[in-house]
């Protein structure tokens, strides 16, 4: 079943977004070459406490940490770790905000110091292809349209889709209905309705979309050991369009 949320719901999960889009504008000061992830997450959790908010994720299905912090090939769920961040690195930070009981998500690809060429550009068109999927998400559309407008970017790029995580509906849970997979076929899925919210996330590879699961049950790497990025943002659903509830431009 898709929840749809009234405007004082979205209005509440708009608050969450703020303060989510306000942490990653400060973690885009402090990350650079010699800071660990466990650094930025304690700066995190720290963040949040100041706010009166809370990390959502943190005991999550007992996931044990207020981010997930995804370095190079990880693609998602990275554990924060003592380990320090060096020139060339990429570092995807995620992070779901509980503000008063309403939710919202969002992820982030920082690179660390000066990166090659190849990997700017594959940020580039990452960020792209979220904004290429938001501006699908209108009434009259279908689900399925928004990850068919970003398979086709990313591939017609030399960039290869994750399939195996995908966007999802967010309300007073973190995972609800619909699933929104980056991939897929126009026309298809639940059609876009006023009022559901859900996030839009695409993972999107370097080399091929193979996936391998590490030992501690959450991080996904990719098979061939090239580099992954993904940015996330949580959306509302209006007569007007989507609104852009984690936006860091406001
Ligand atoms: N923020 C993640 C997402 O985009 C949720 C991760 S669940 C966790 O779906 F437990 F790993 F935190
Ligand atoms: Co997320």
């Amino acid at each position: 079943m898709i929840v749809l949320k009234s405007k004082r719901e979205i209005e509440g999960m708009r608050l969450a977004g703020g303060i989510l889009a306000s942490c990653h504008k400060e973690i885009s000061k402090i990350i650079k070459p010699g800071i660990t992830t466990m650094e930025i997450n304690s700066f995190v959790e720290e963040f949040l406490k100041e706010k009166g908010a809370t990390p959502e994720q943190k005991g999550y299905r007992d996931y044990p940490y207020a981010t997930c912090a995804s370095i190079n090939d990880e693609i998602c769920h990275g554990f924060p770790r003592e380990e320090q961040l060096r020139t060339g690195d990429i570092v995807t930070i995620d992070m779901v905000v509980n503000y008063n009981g309403a939710l919202a998500d969002s992820a982030w690809t920082y690179a660390i110091g000066q990166i090659p060429n190849e990997i700017e550009n594959l940020l580039k068109i990452t960020e792209e292809a979220l904004y290429i999927g938001i501006n699908q998400s209108h009434i009259g559309n279908r689900i399925g349209d928004i990850g068919y407008a970003i398979q086709q970017y990313a591939e017609e790029k030399g960039f290869s889709v994750v399939r195996e995580f995908v966007g999802h509906g967010i309300g007073s849970a973190i995972h609800e209905k619909p699933n929104v997979p980056h991939f897929g076929l126009q026309g298809k899925g639940p059609r876009i309705k006023e009022g559901m919210v859900f996030t839009i996330e695409p993972m999107i590879n370097l080399g091929g979309n193979g996936i391998r699961m590490d030992g501690n049950g959450w991080t996904a790497r990719t098979i061939d050991g090239k580099y992954s990025a993904q940015y996330e943002h949580t959306i509302a659903i209006t007569k007007d369009g989507p609104i852009i509830l984690t936006a860091q431009n406001r």
